[in-house]
């Protein structure tokens, strides 16, 4: 699904943050990336998510070297994976129904198309009753899943989510865990960036550890 060969990255004229990446996403599968505070998660999650370049080595998303692509044709491979910021990113001036529906809109959908899909999902994530609201008024457990409805609509090959459970209590979080598990099962591949050592500790799953700019898999 997603290859990387000797990925390195440094921002700017600054030390290399990733050094030597050498691994793969398989379809289907589901791991944590972990690593303390700087260790460069949400960094190789924009590399994931090819919104940023590596500044060496190889990376393949979809069976395509993404250096050989065109800028115009990035979109179309990112369109196959969700991502859930470590901040969210949720528009202020728009409802969690608008938010979670957005990605739709802008694919050039109508409303009649998305609608009832969109209730569903808000509904599975336990946004049911919290539709209308604006994001302002959402707490931060609330938010977060409106962040994942909104990665989830367009029923992504891949799910990223950085952090997801950075903002919740012991019982969300394993909801939302069990979430991710249930969405594995029905196909999609995850990856959770995350330093919850509890949170990891509930499933047996593969753990891609960086340190010092590297990177070690535990099956
Ligand atoms: N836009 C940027 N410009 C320059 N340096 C950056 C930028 N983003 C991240 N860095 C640096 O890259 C390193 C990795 O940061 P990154 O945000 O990927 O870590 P992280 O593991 O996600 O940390 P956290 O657990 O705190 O979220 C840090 O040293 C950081 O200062
Ligand atoms: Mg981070």
């Amino acid at each position: 699904m997603i290859r990387f060969e000797n990925v390195g990255l440094r921002y700017g004229m600054g030390p290399e943050v990733l050094r030597d990446l050498t691994f793969e996403i398989k379809p289907q599968s589901f791991q944590f990336l972990t690593g303390p505070s700087g260790a460069g998660k949400t960094s190789l999650m924009r590399l994931l998510f090819l919104s940023l370049t590596p500044t060496r080595g190889l990376v393949r998303a979809f069976g395509k070297d993404t250096s050989a692509l065109q800028k115009s044709q990035i979109p179309a491979l990112r369109r196959r994976i969700g991502i859930v910021f470590q901040d969210f990113r949720l528009l202020q001036h728009l409802t969690t129904y608008e938010n979670v529906a957005l990605p739709l809109r802008v694919a050039g959908q109508e409303e009649g198309q998305y609608r009832s899909d969109v209730v569903e999902l808000l509904k599975w994530v336990g946004l049911g009753e919290r539709m209308h609201v604006l994001p302002p008024v959402l707490s931060g457990g609330e938010k977060q899943r409106a962040a994942i409805a909104r990665a989830l609509i367009t029923r992504p090959e891949l799910l990223l989510a950085d952090e997801p459970t950075g903002n919740v209590d012991p019982p969300l979080a394993r909801r939302l865990l069990r979430l991710f598990i249930e969405l594995n099962r029905l196909g999609t591949s995850v990856v959770i960036a995350t330093h919850d050592l509890a949170l990891m500790d509930q499933v047996h799953a593969r753990r891609m550890e960086l340190a010092d700019g590297r990177l070690q898999i535990h099956d």
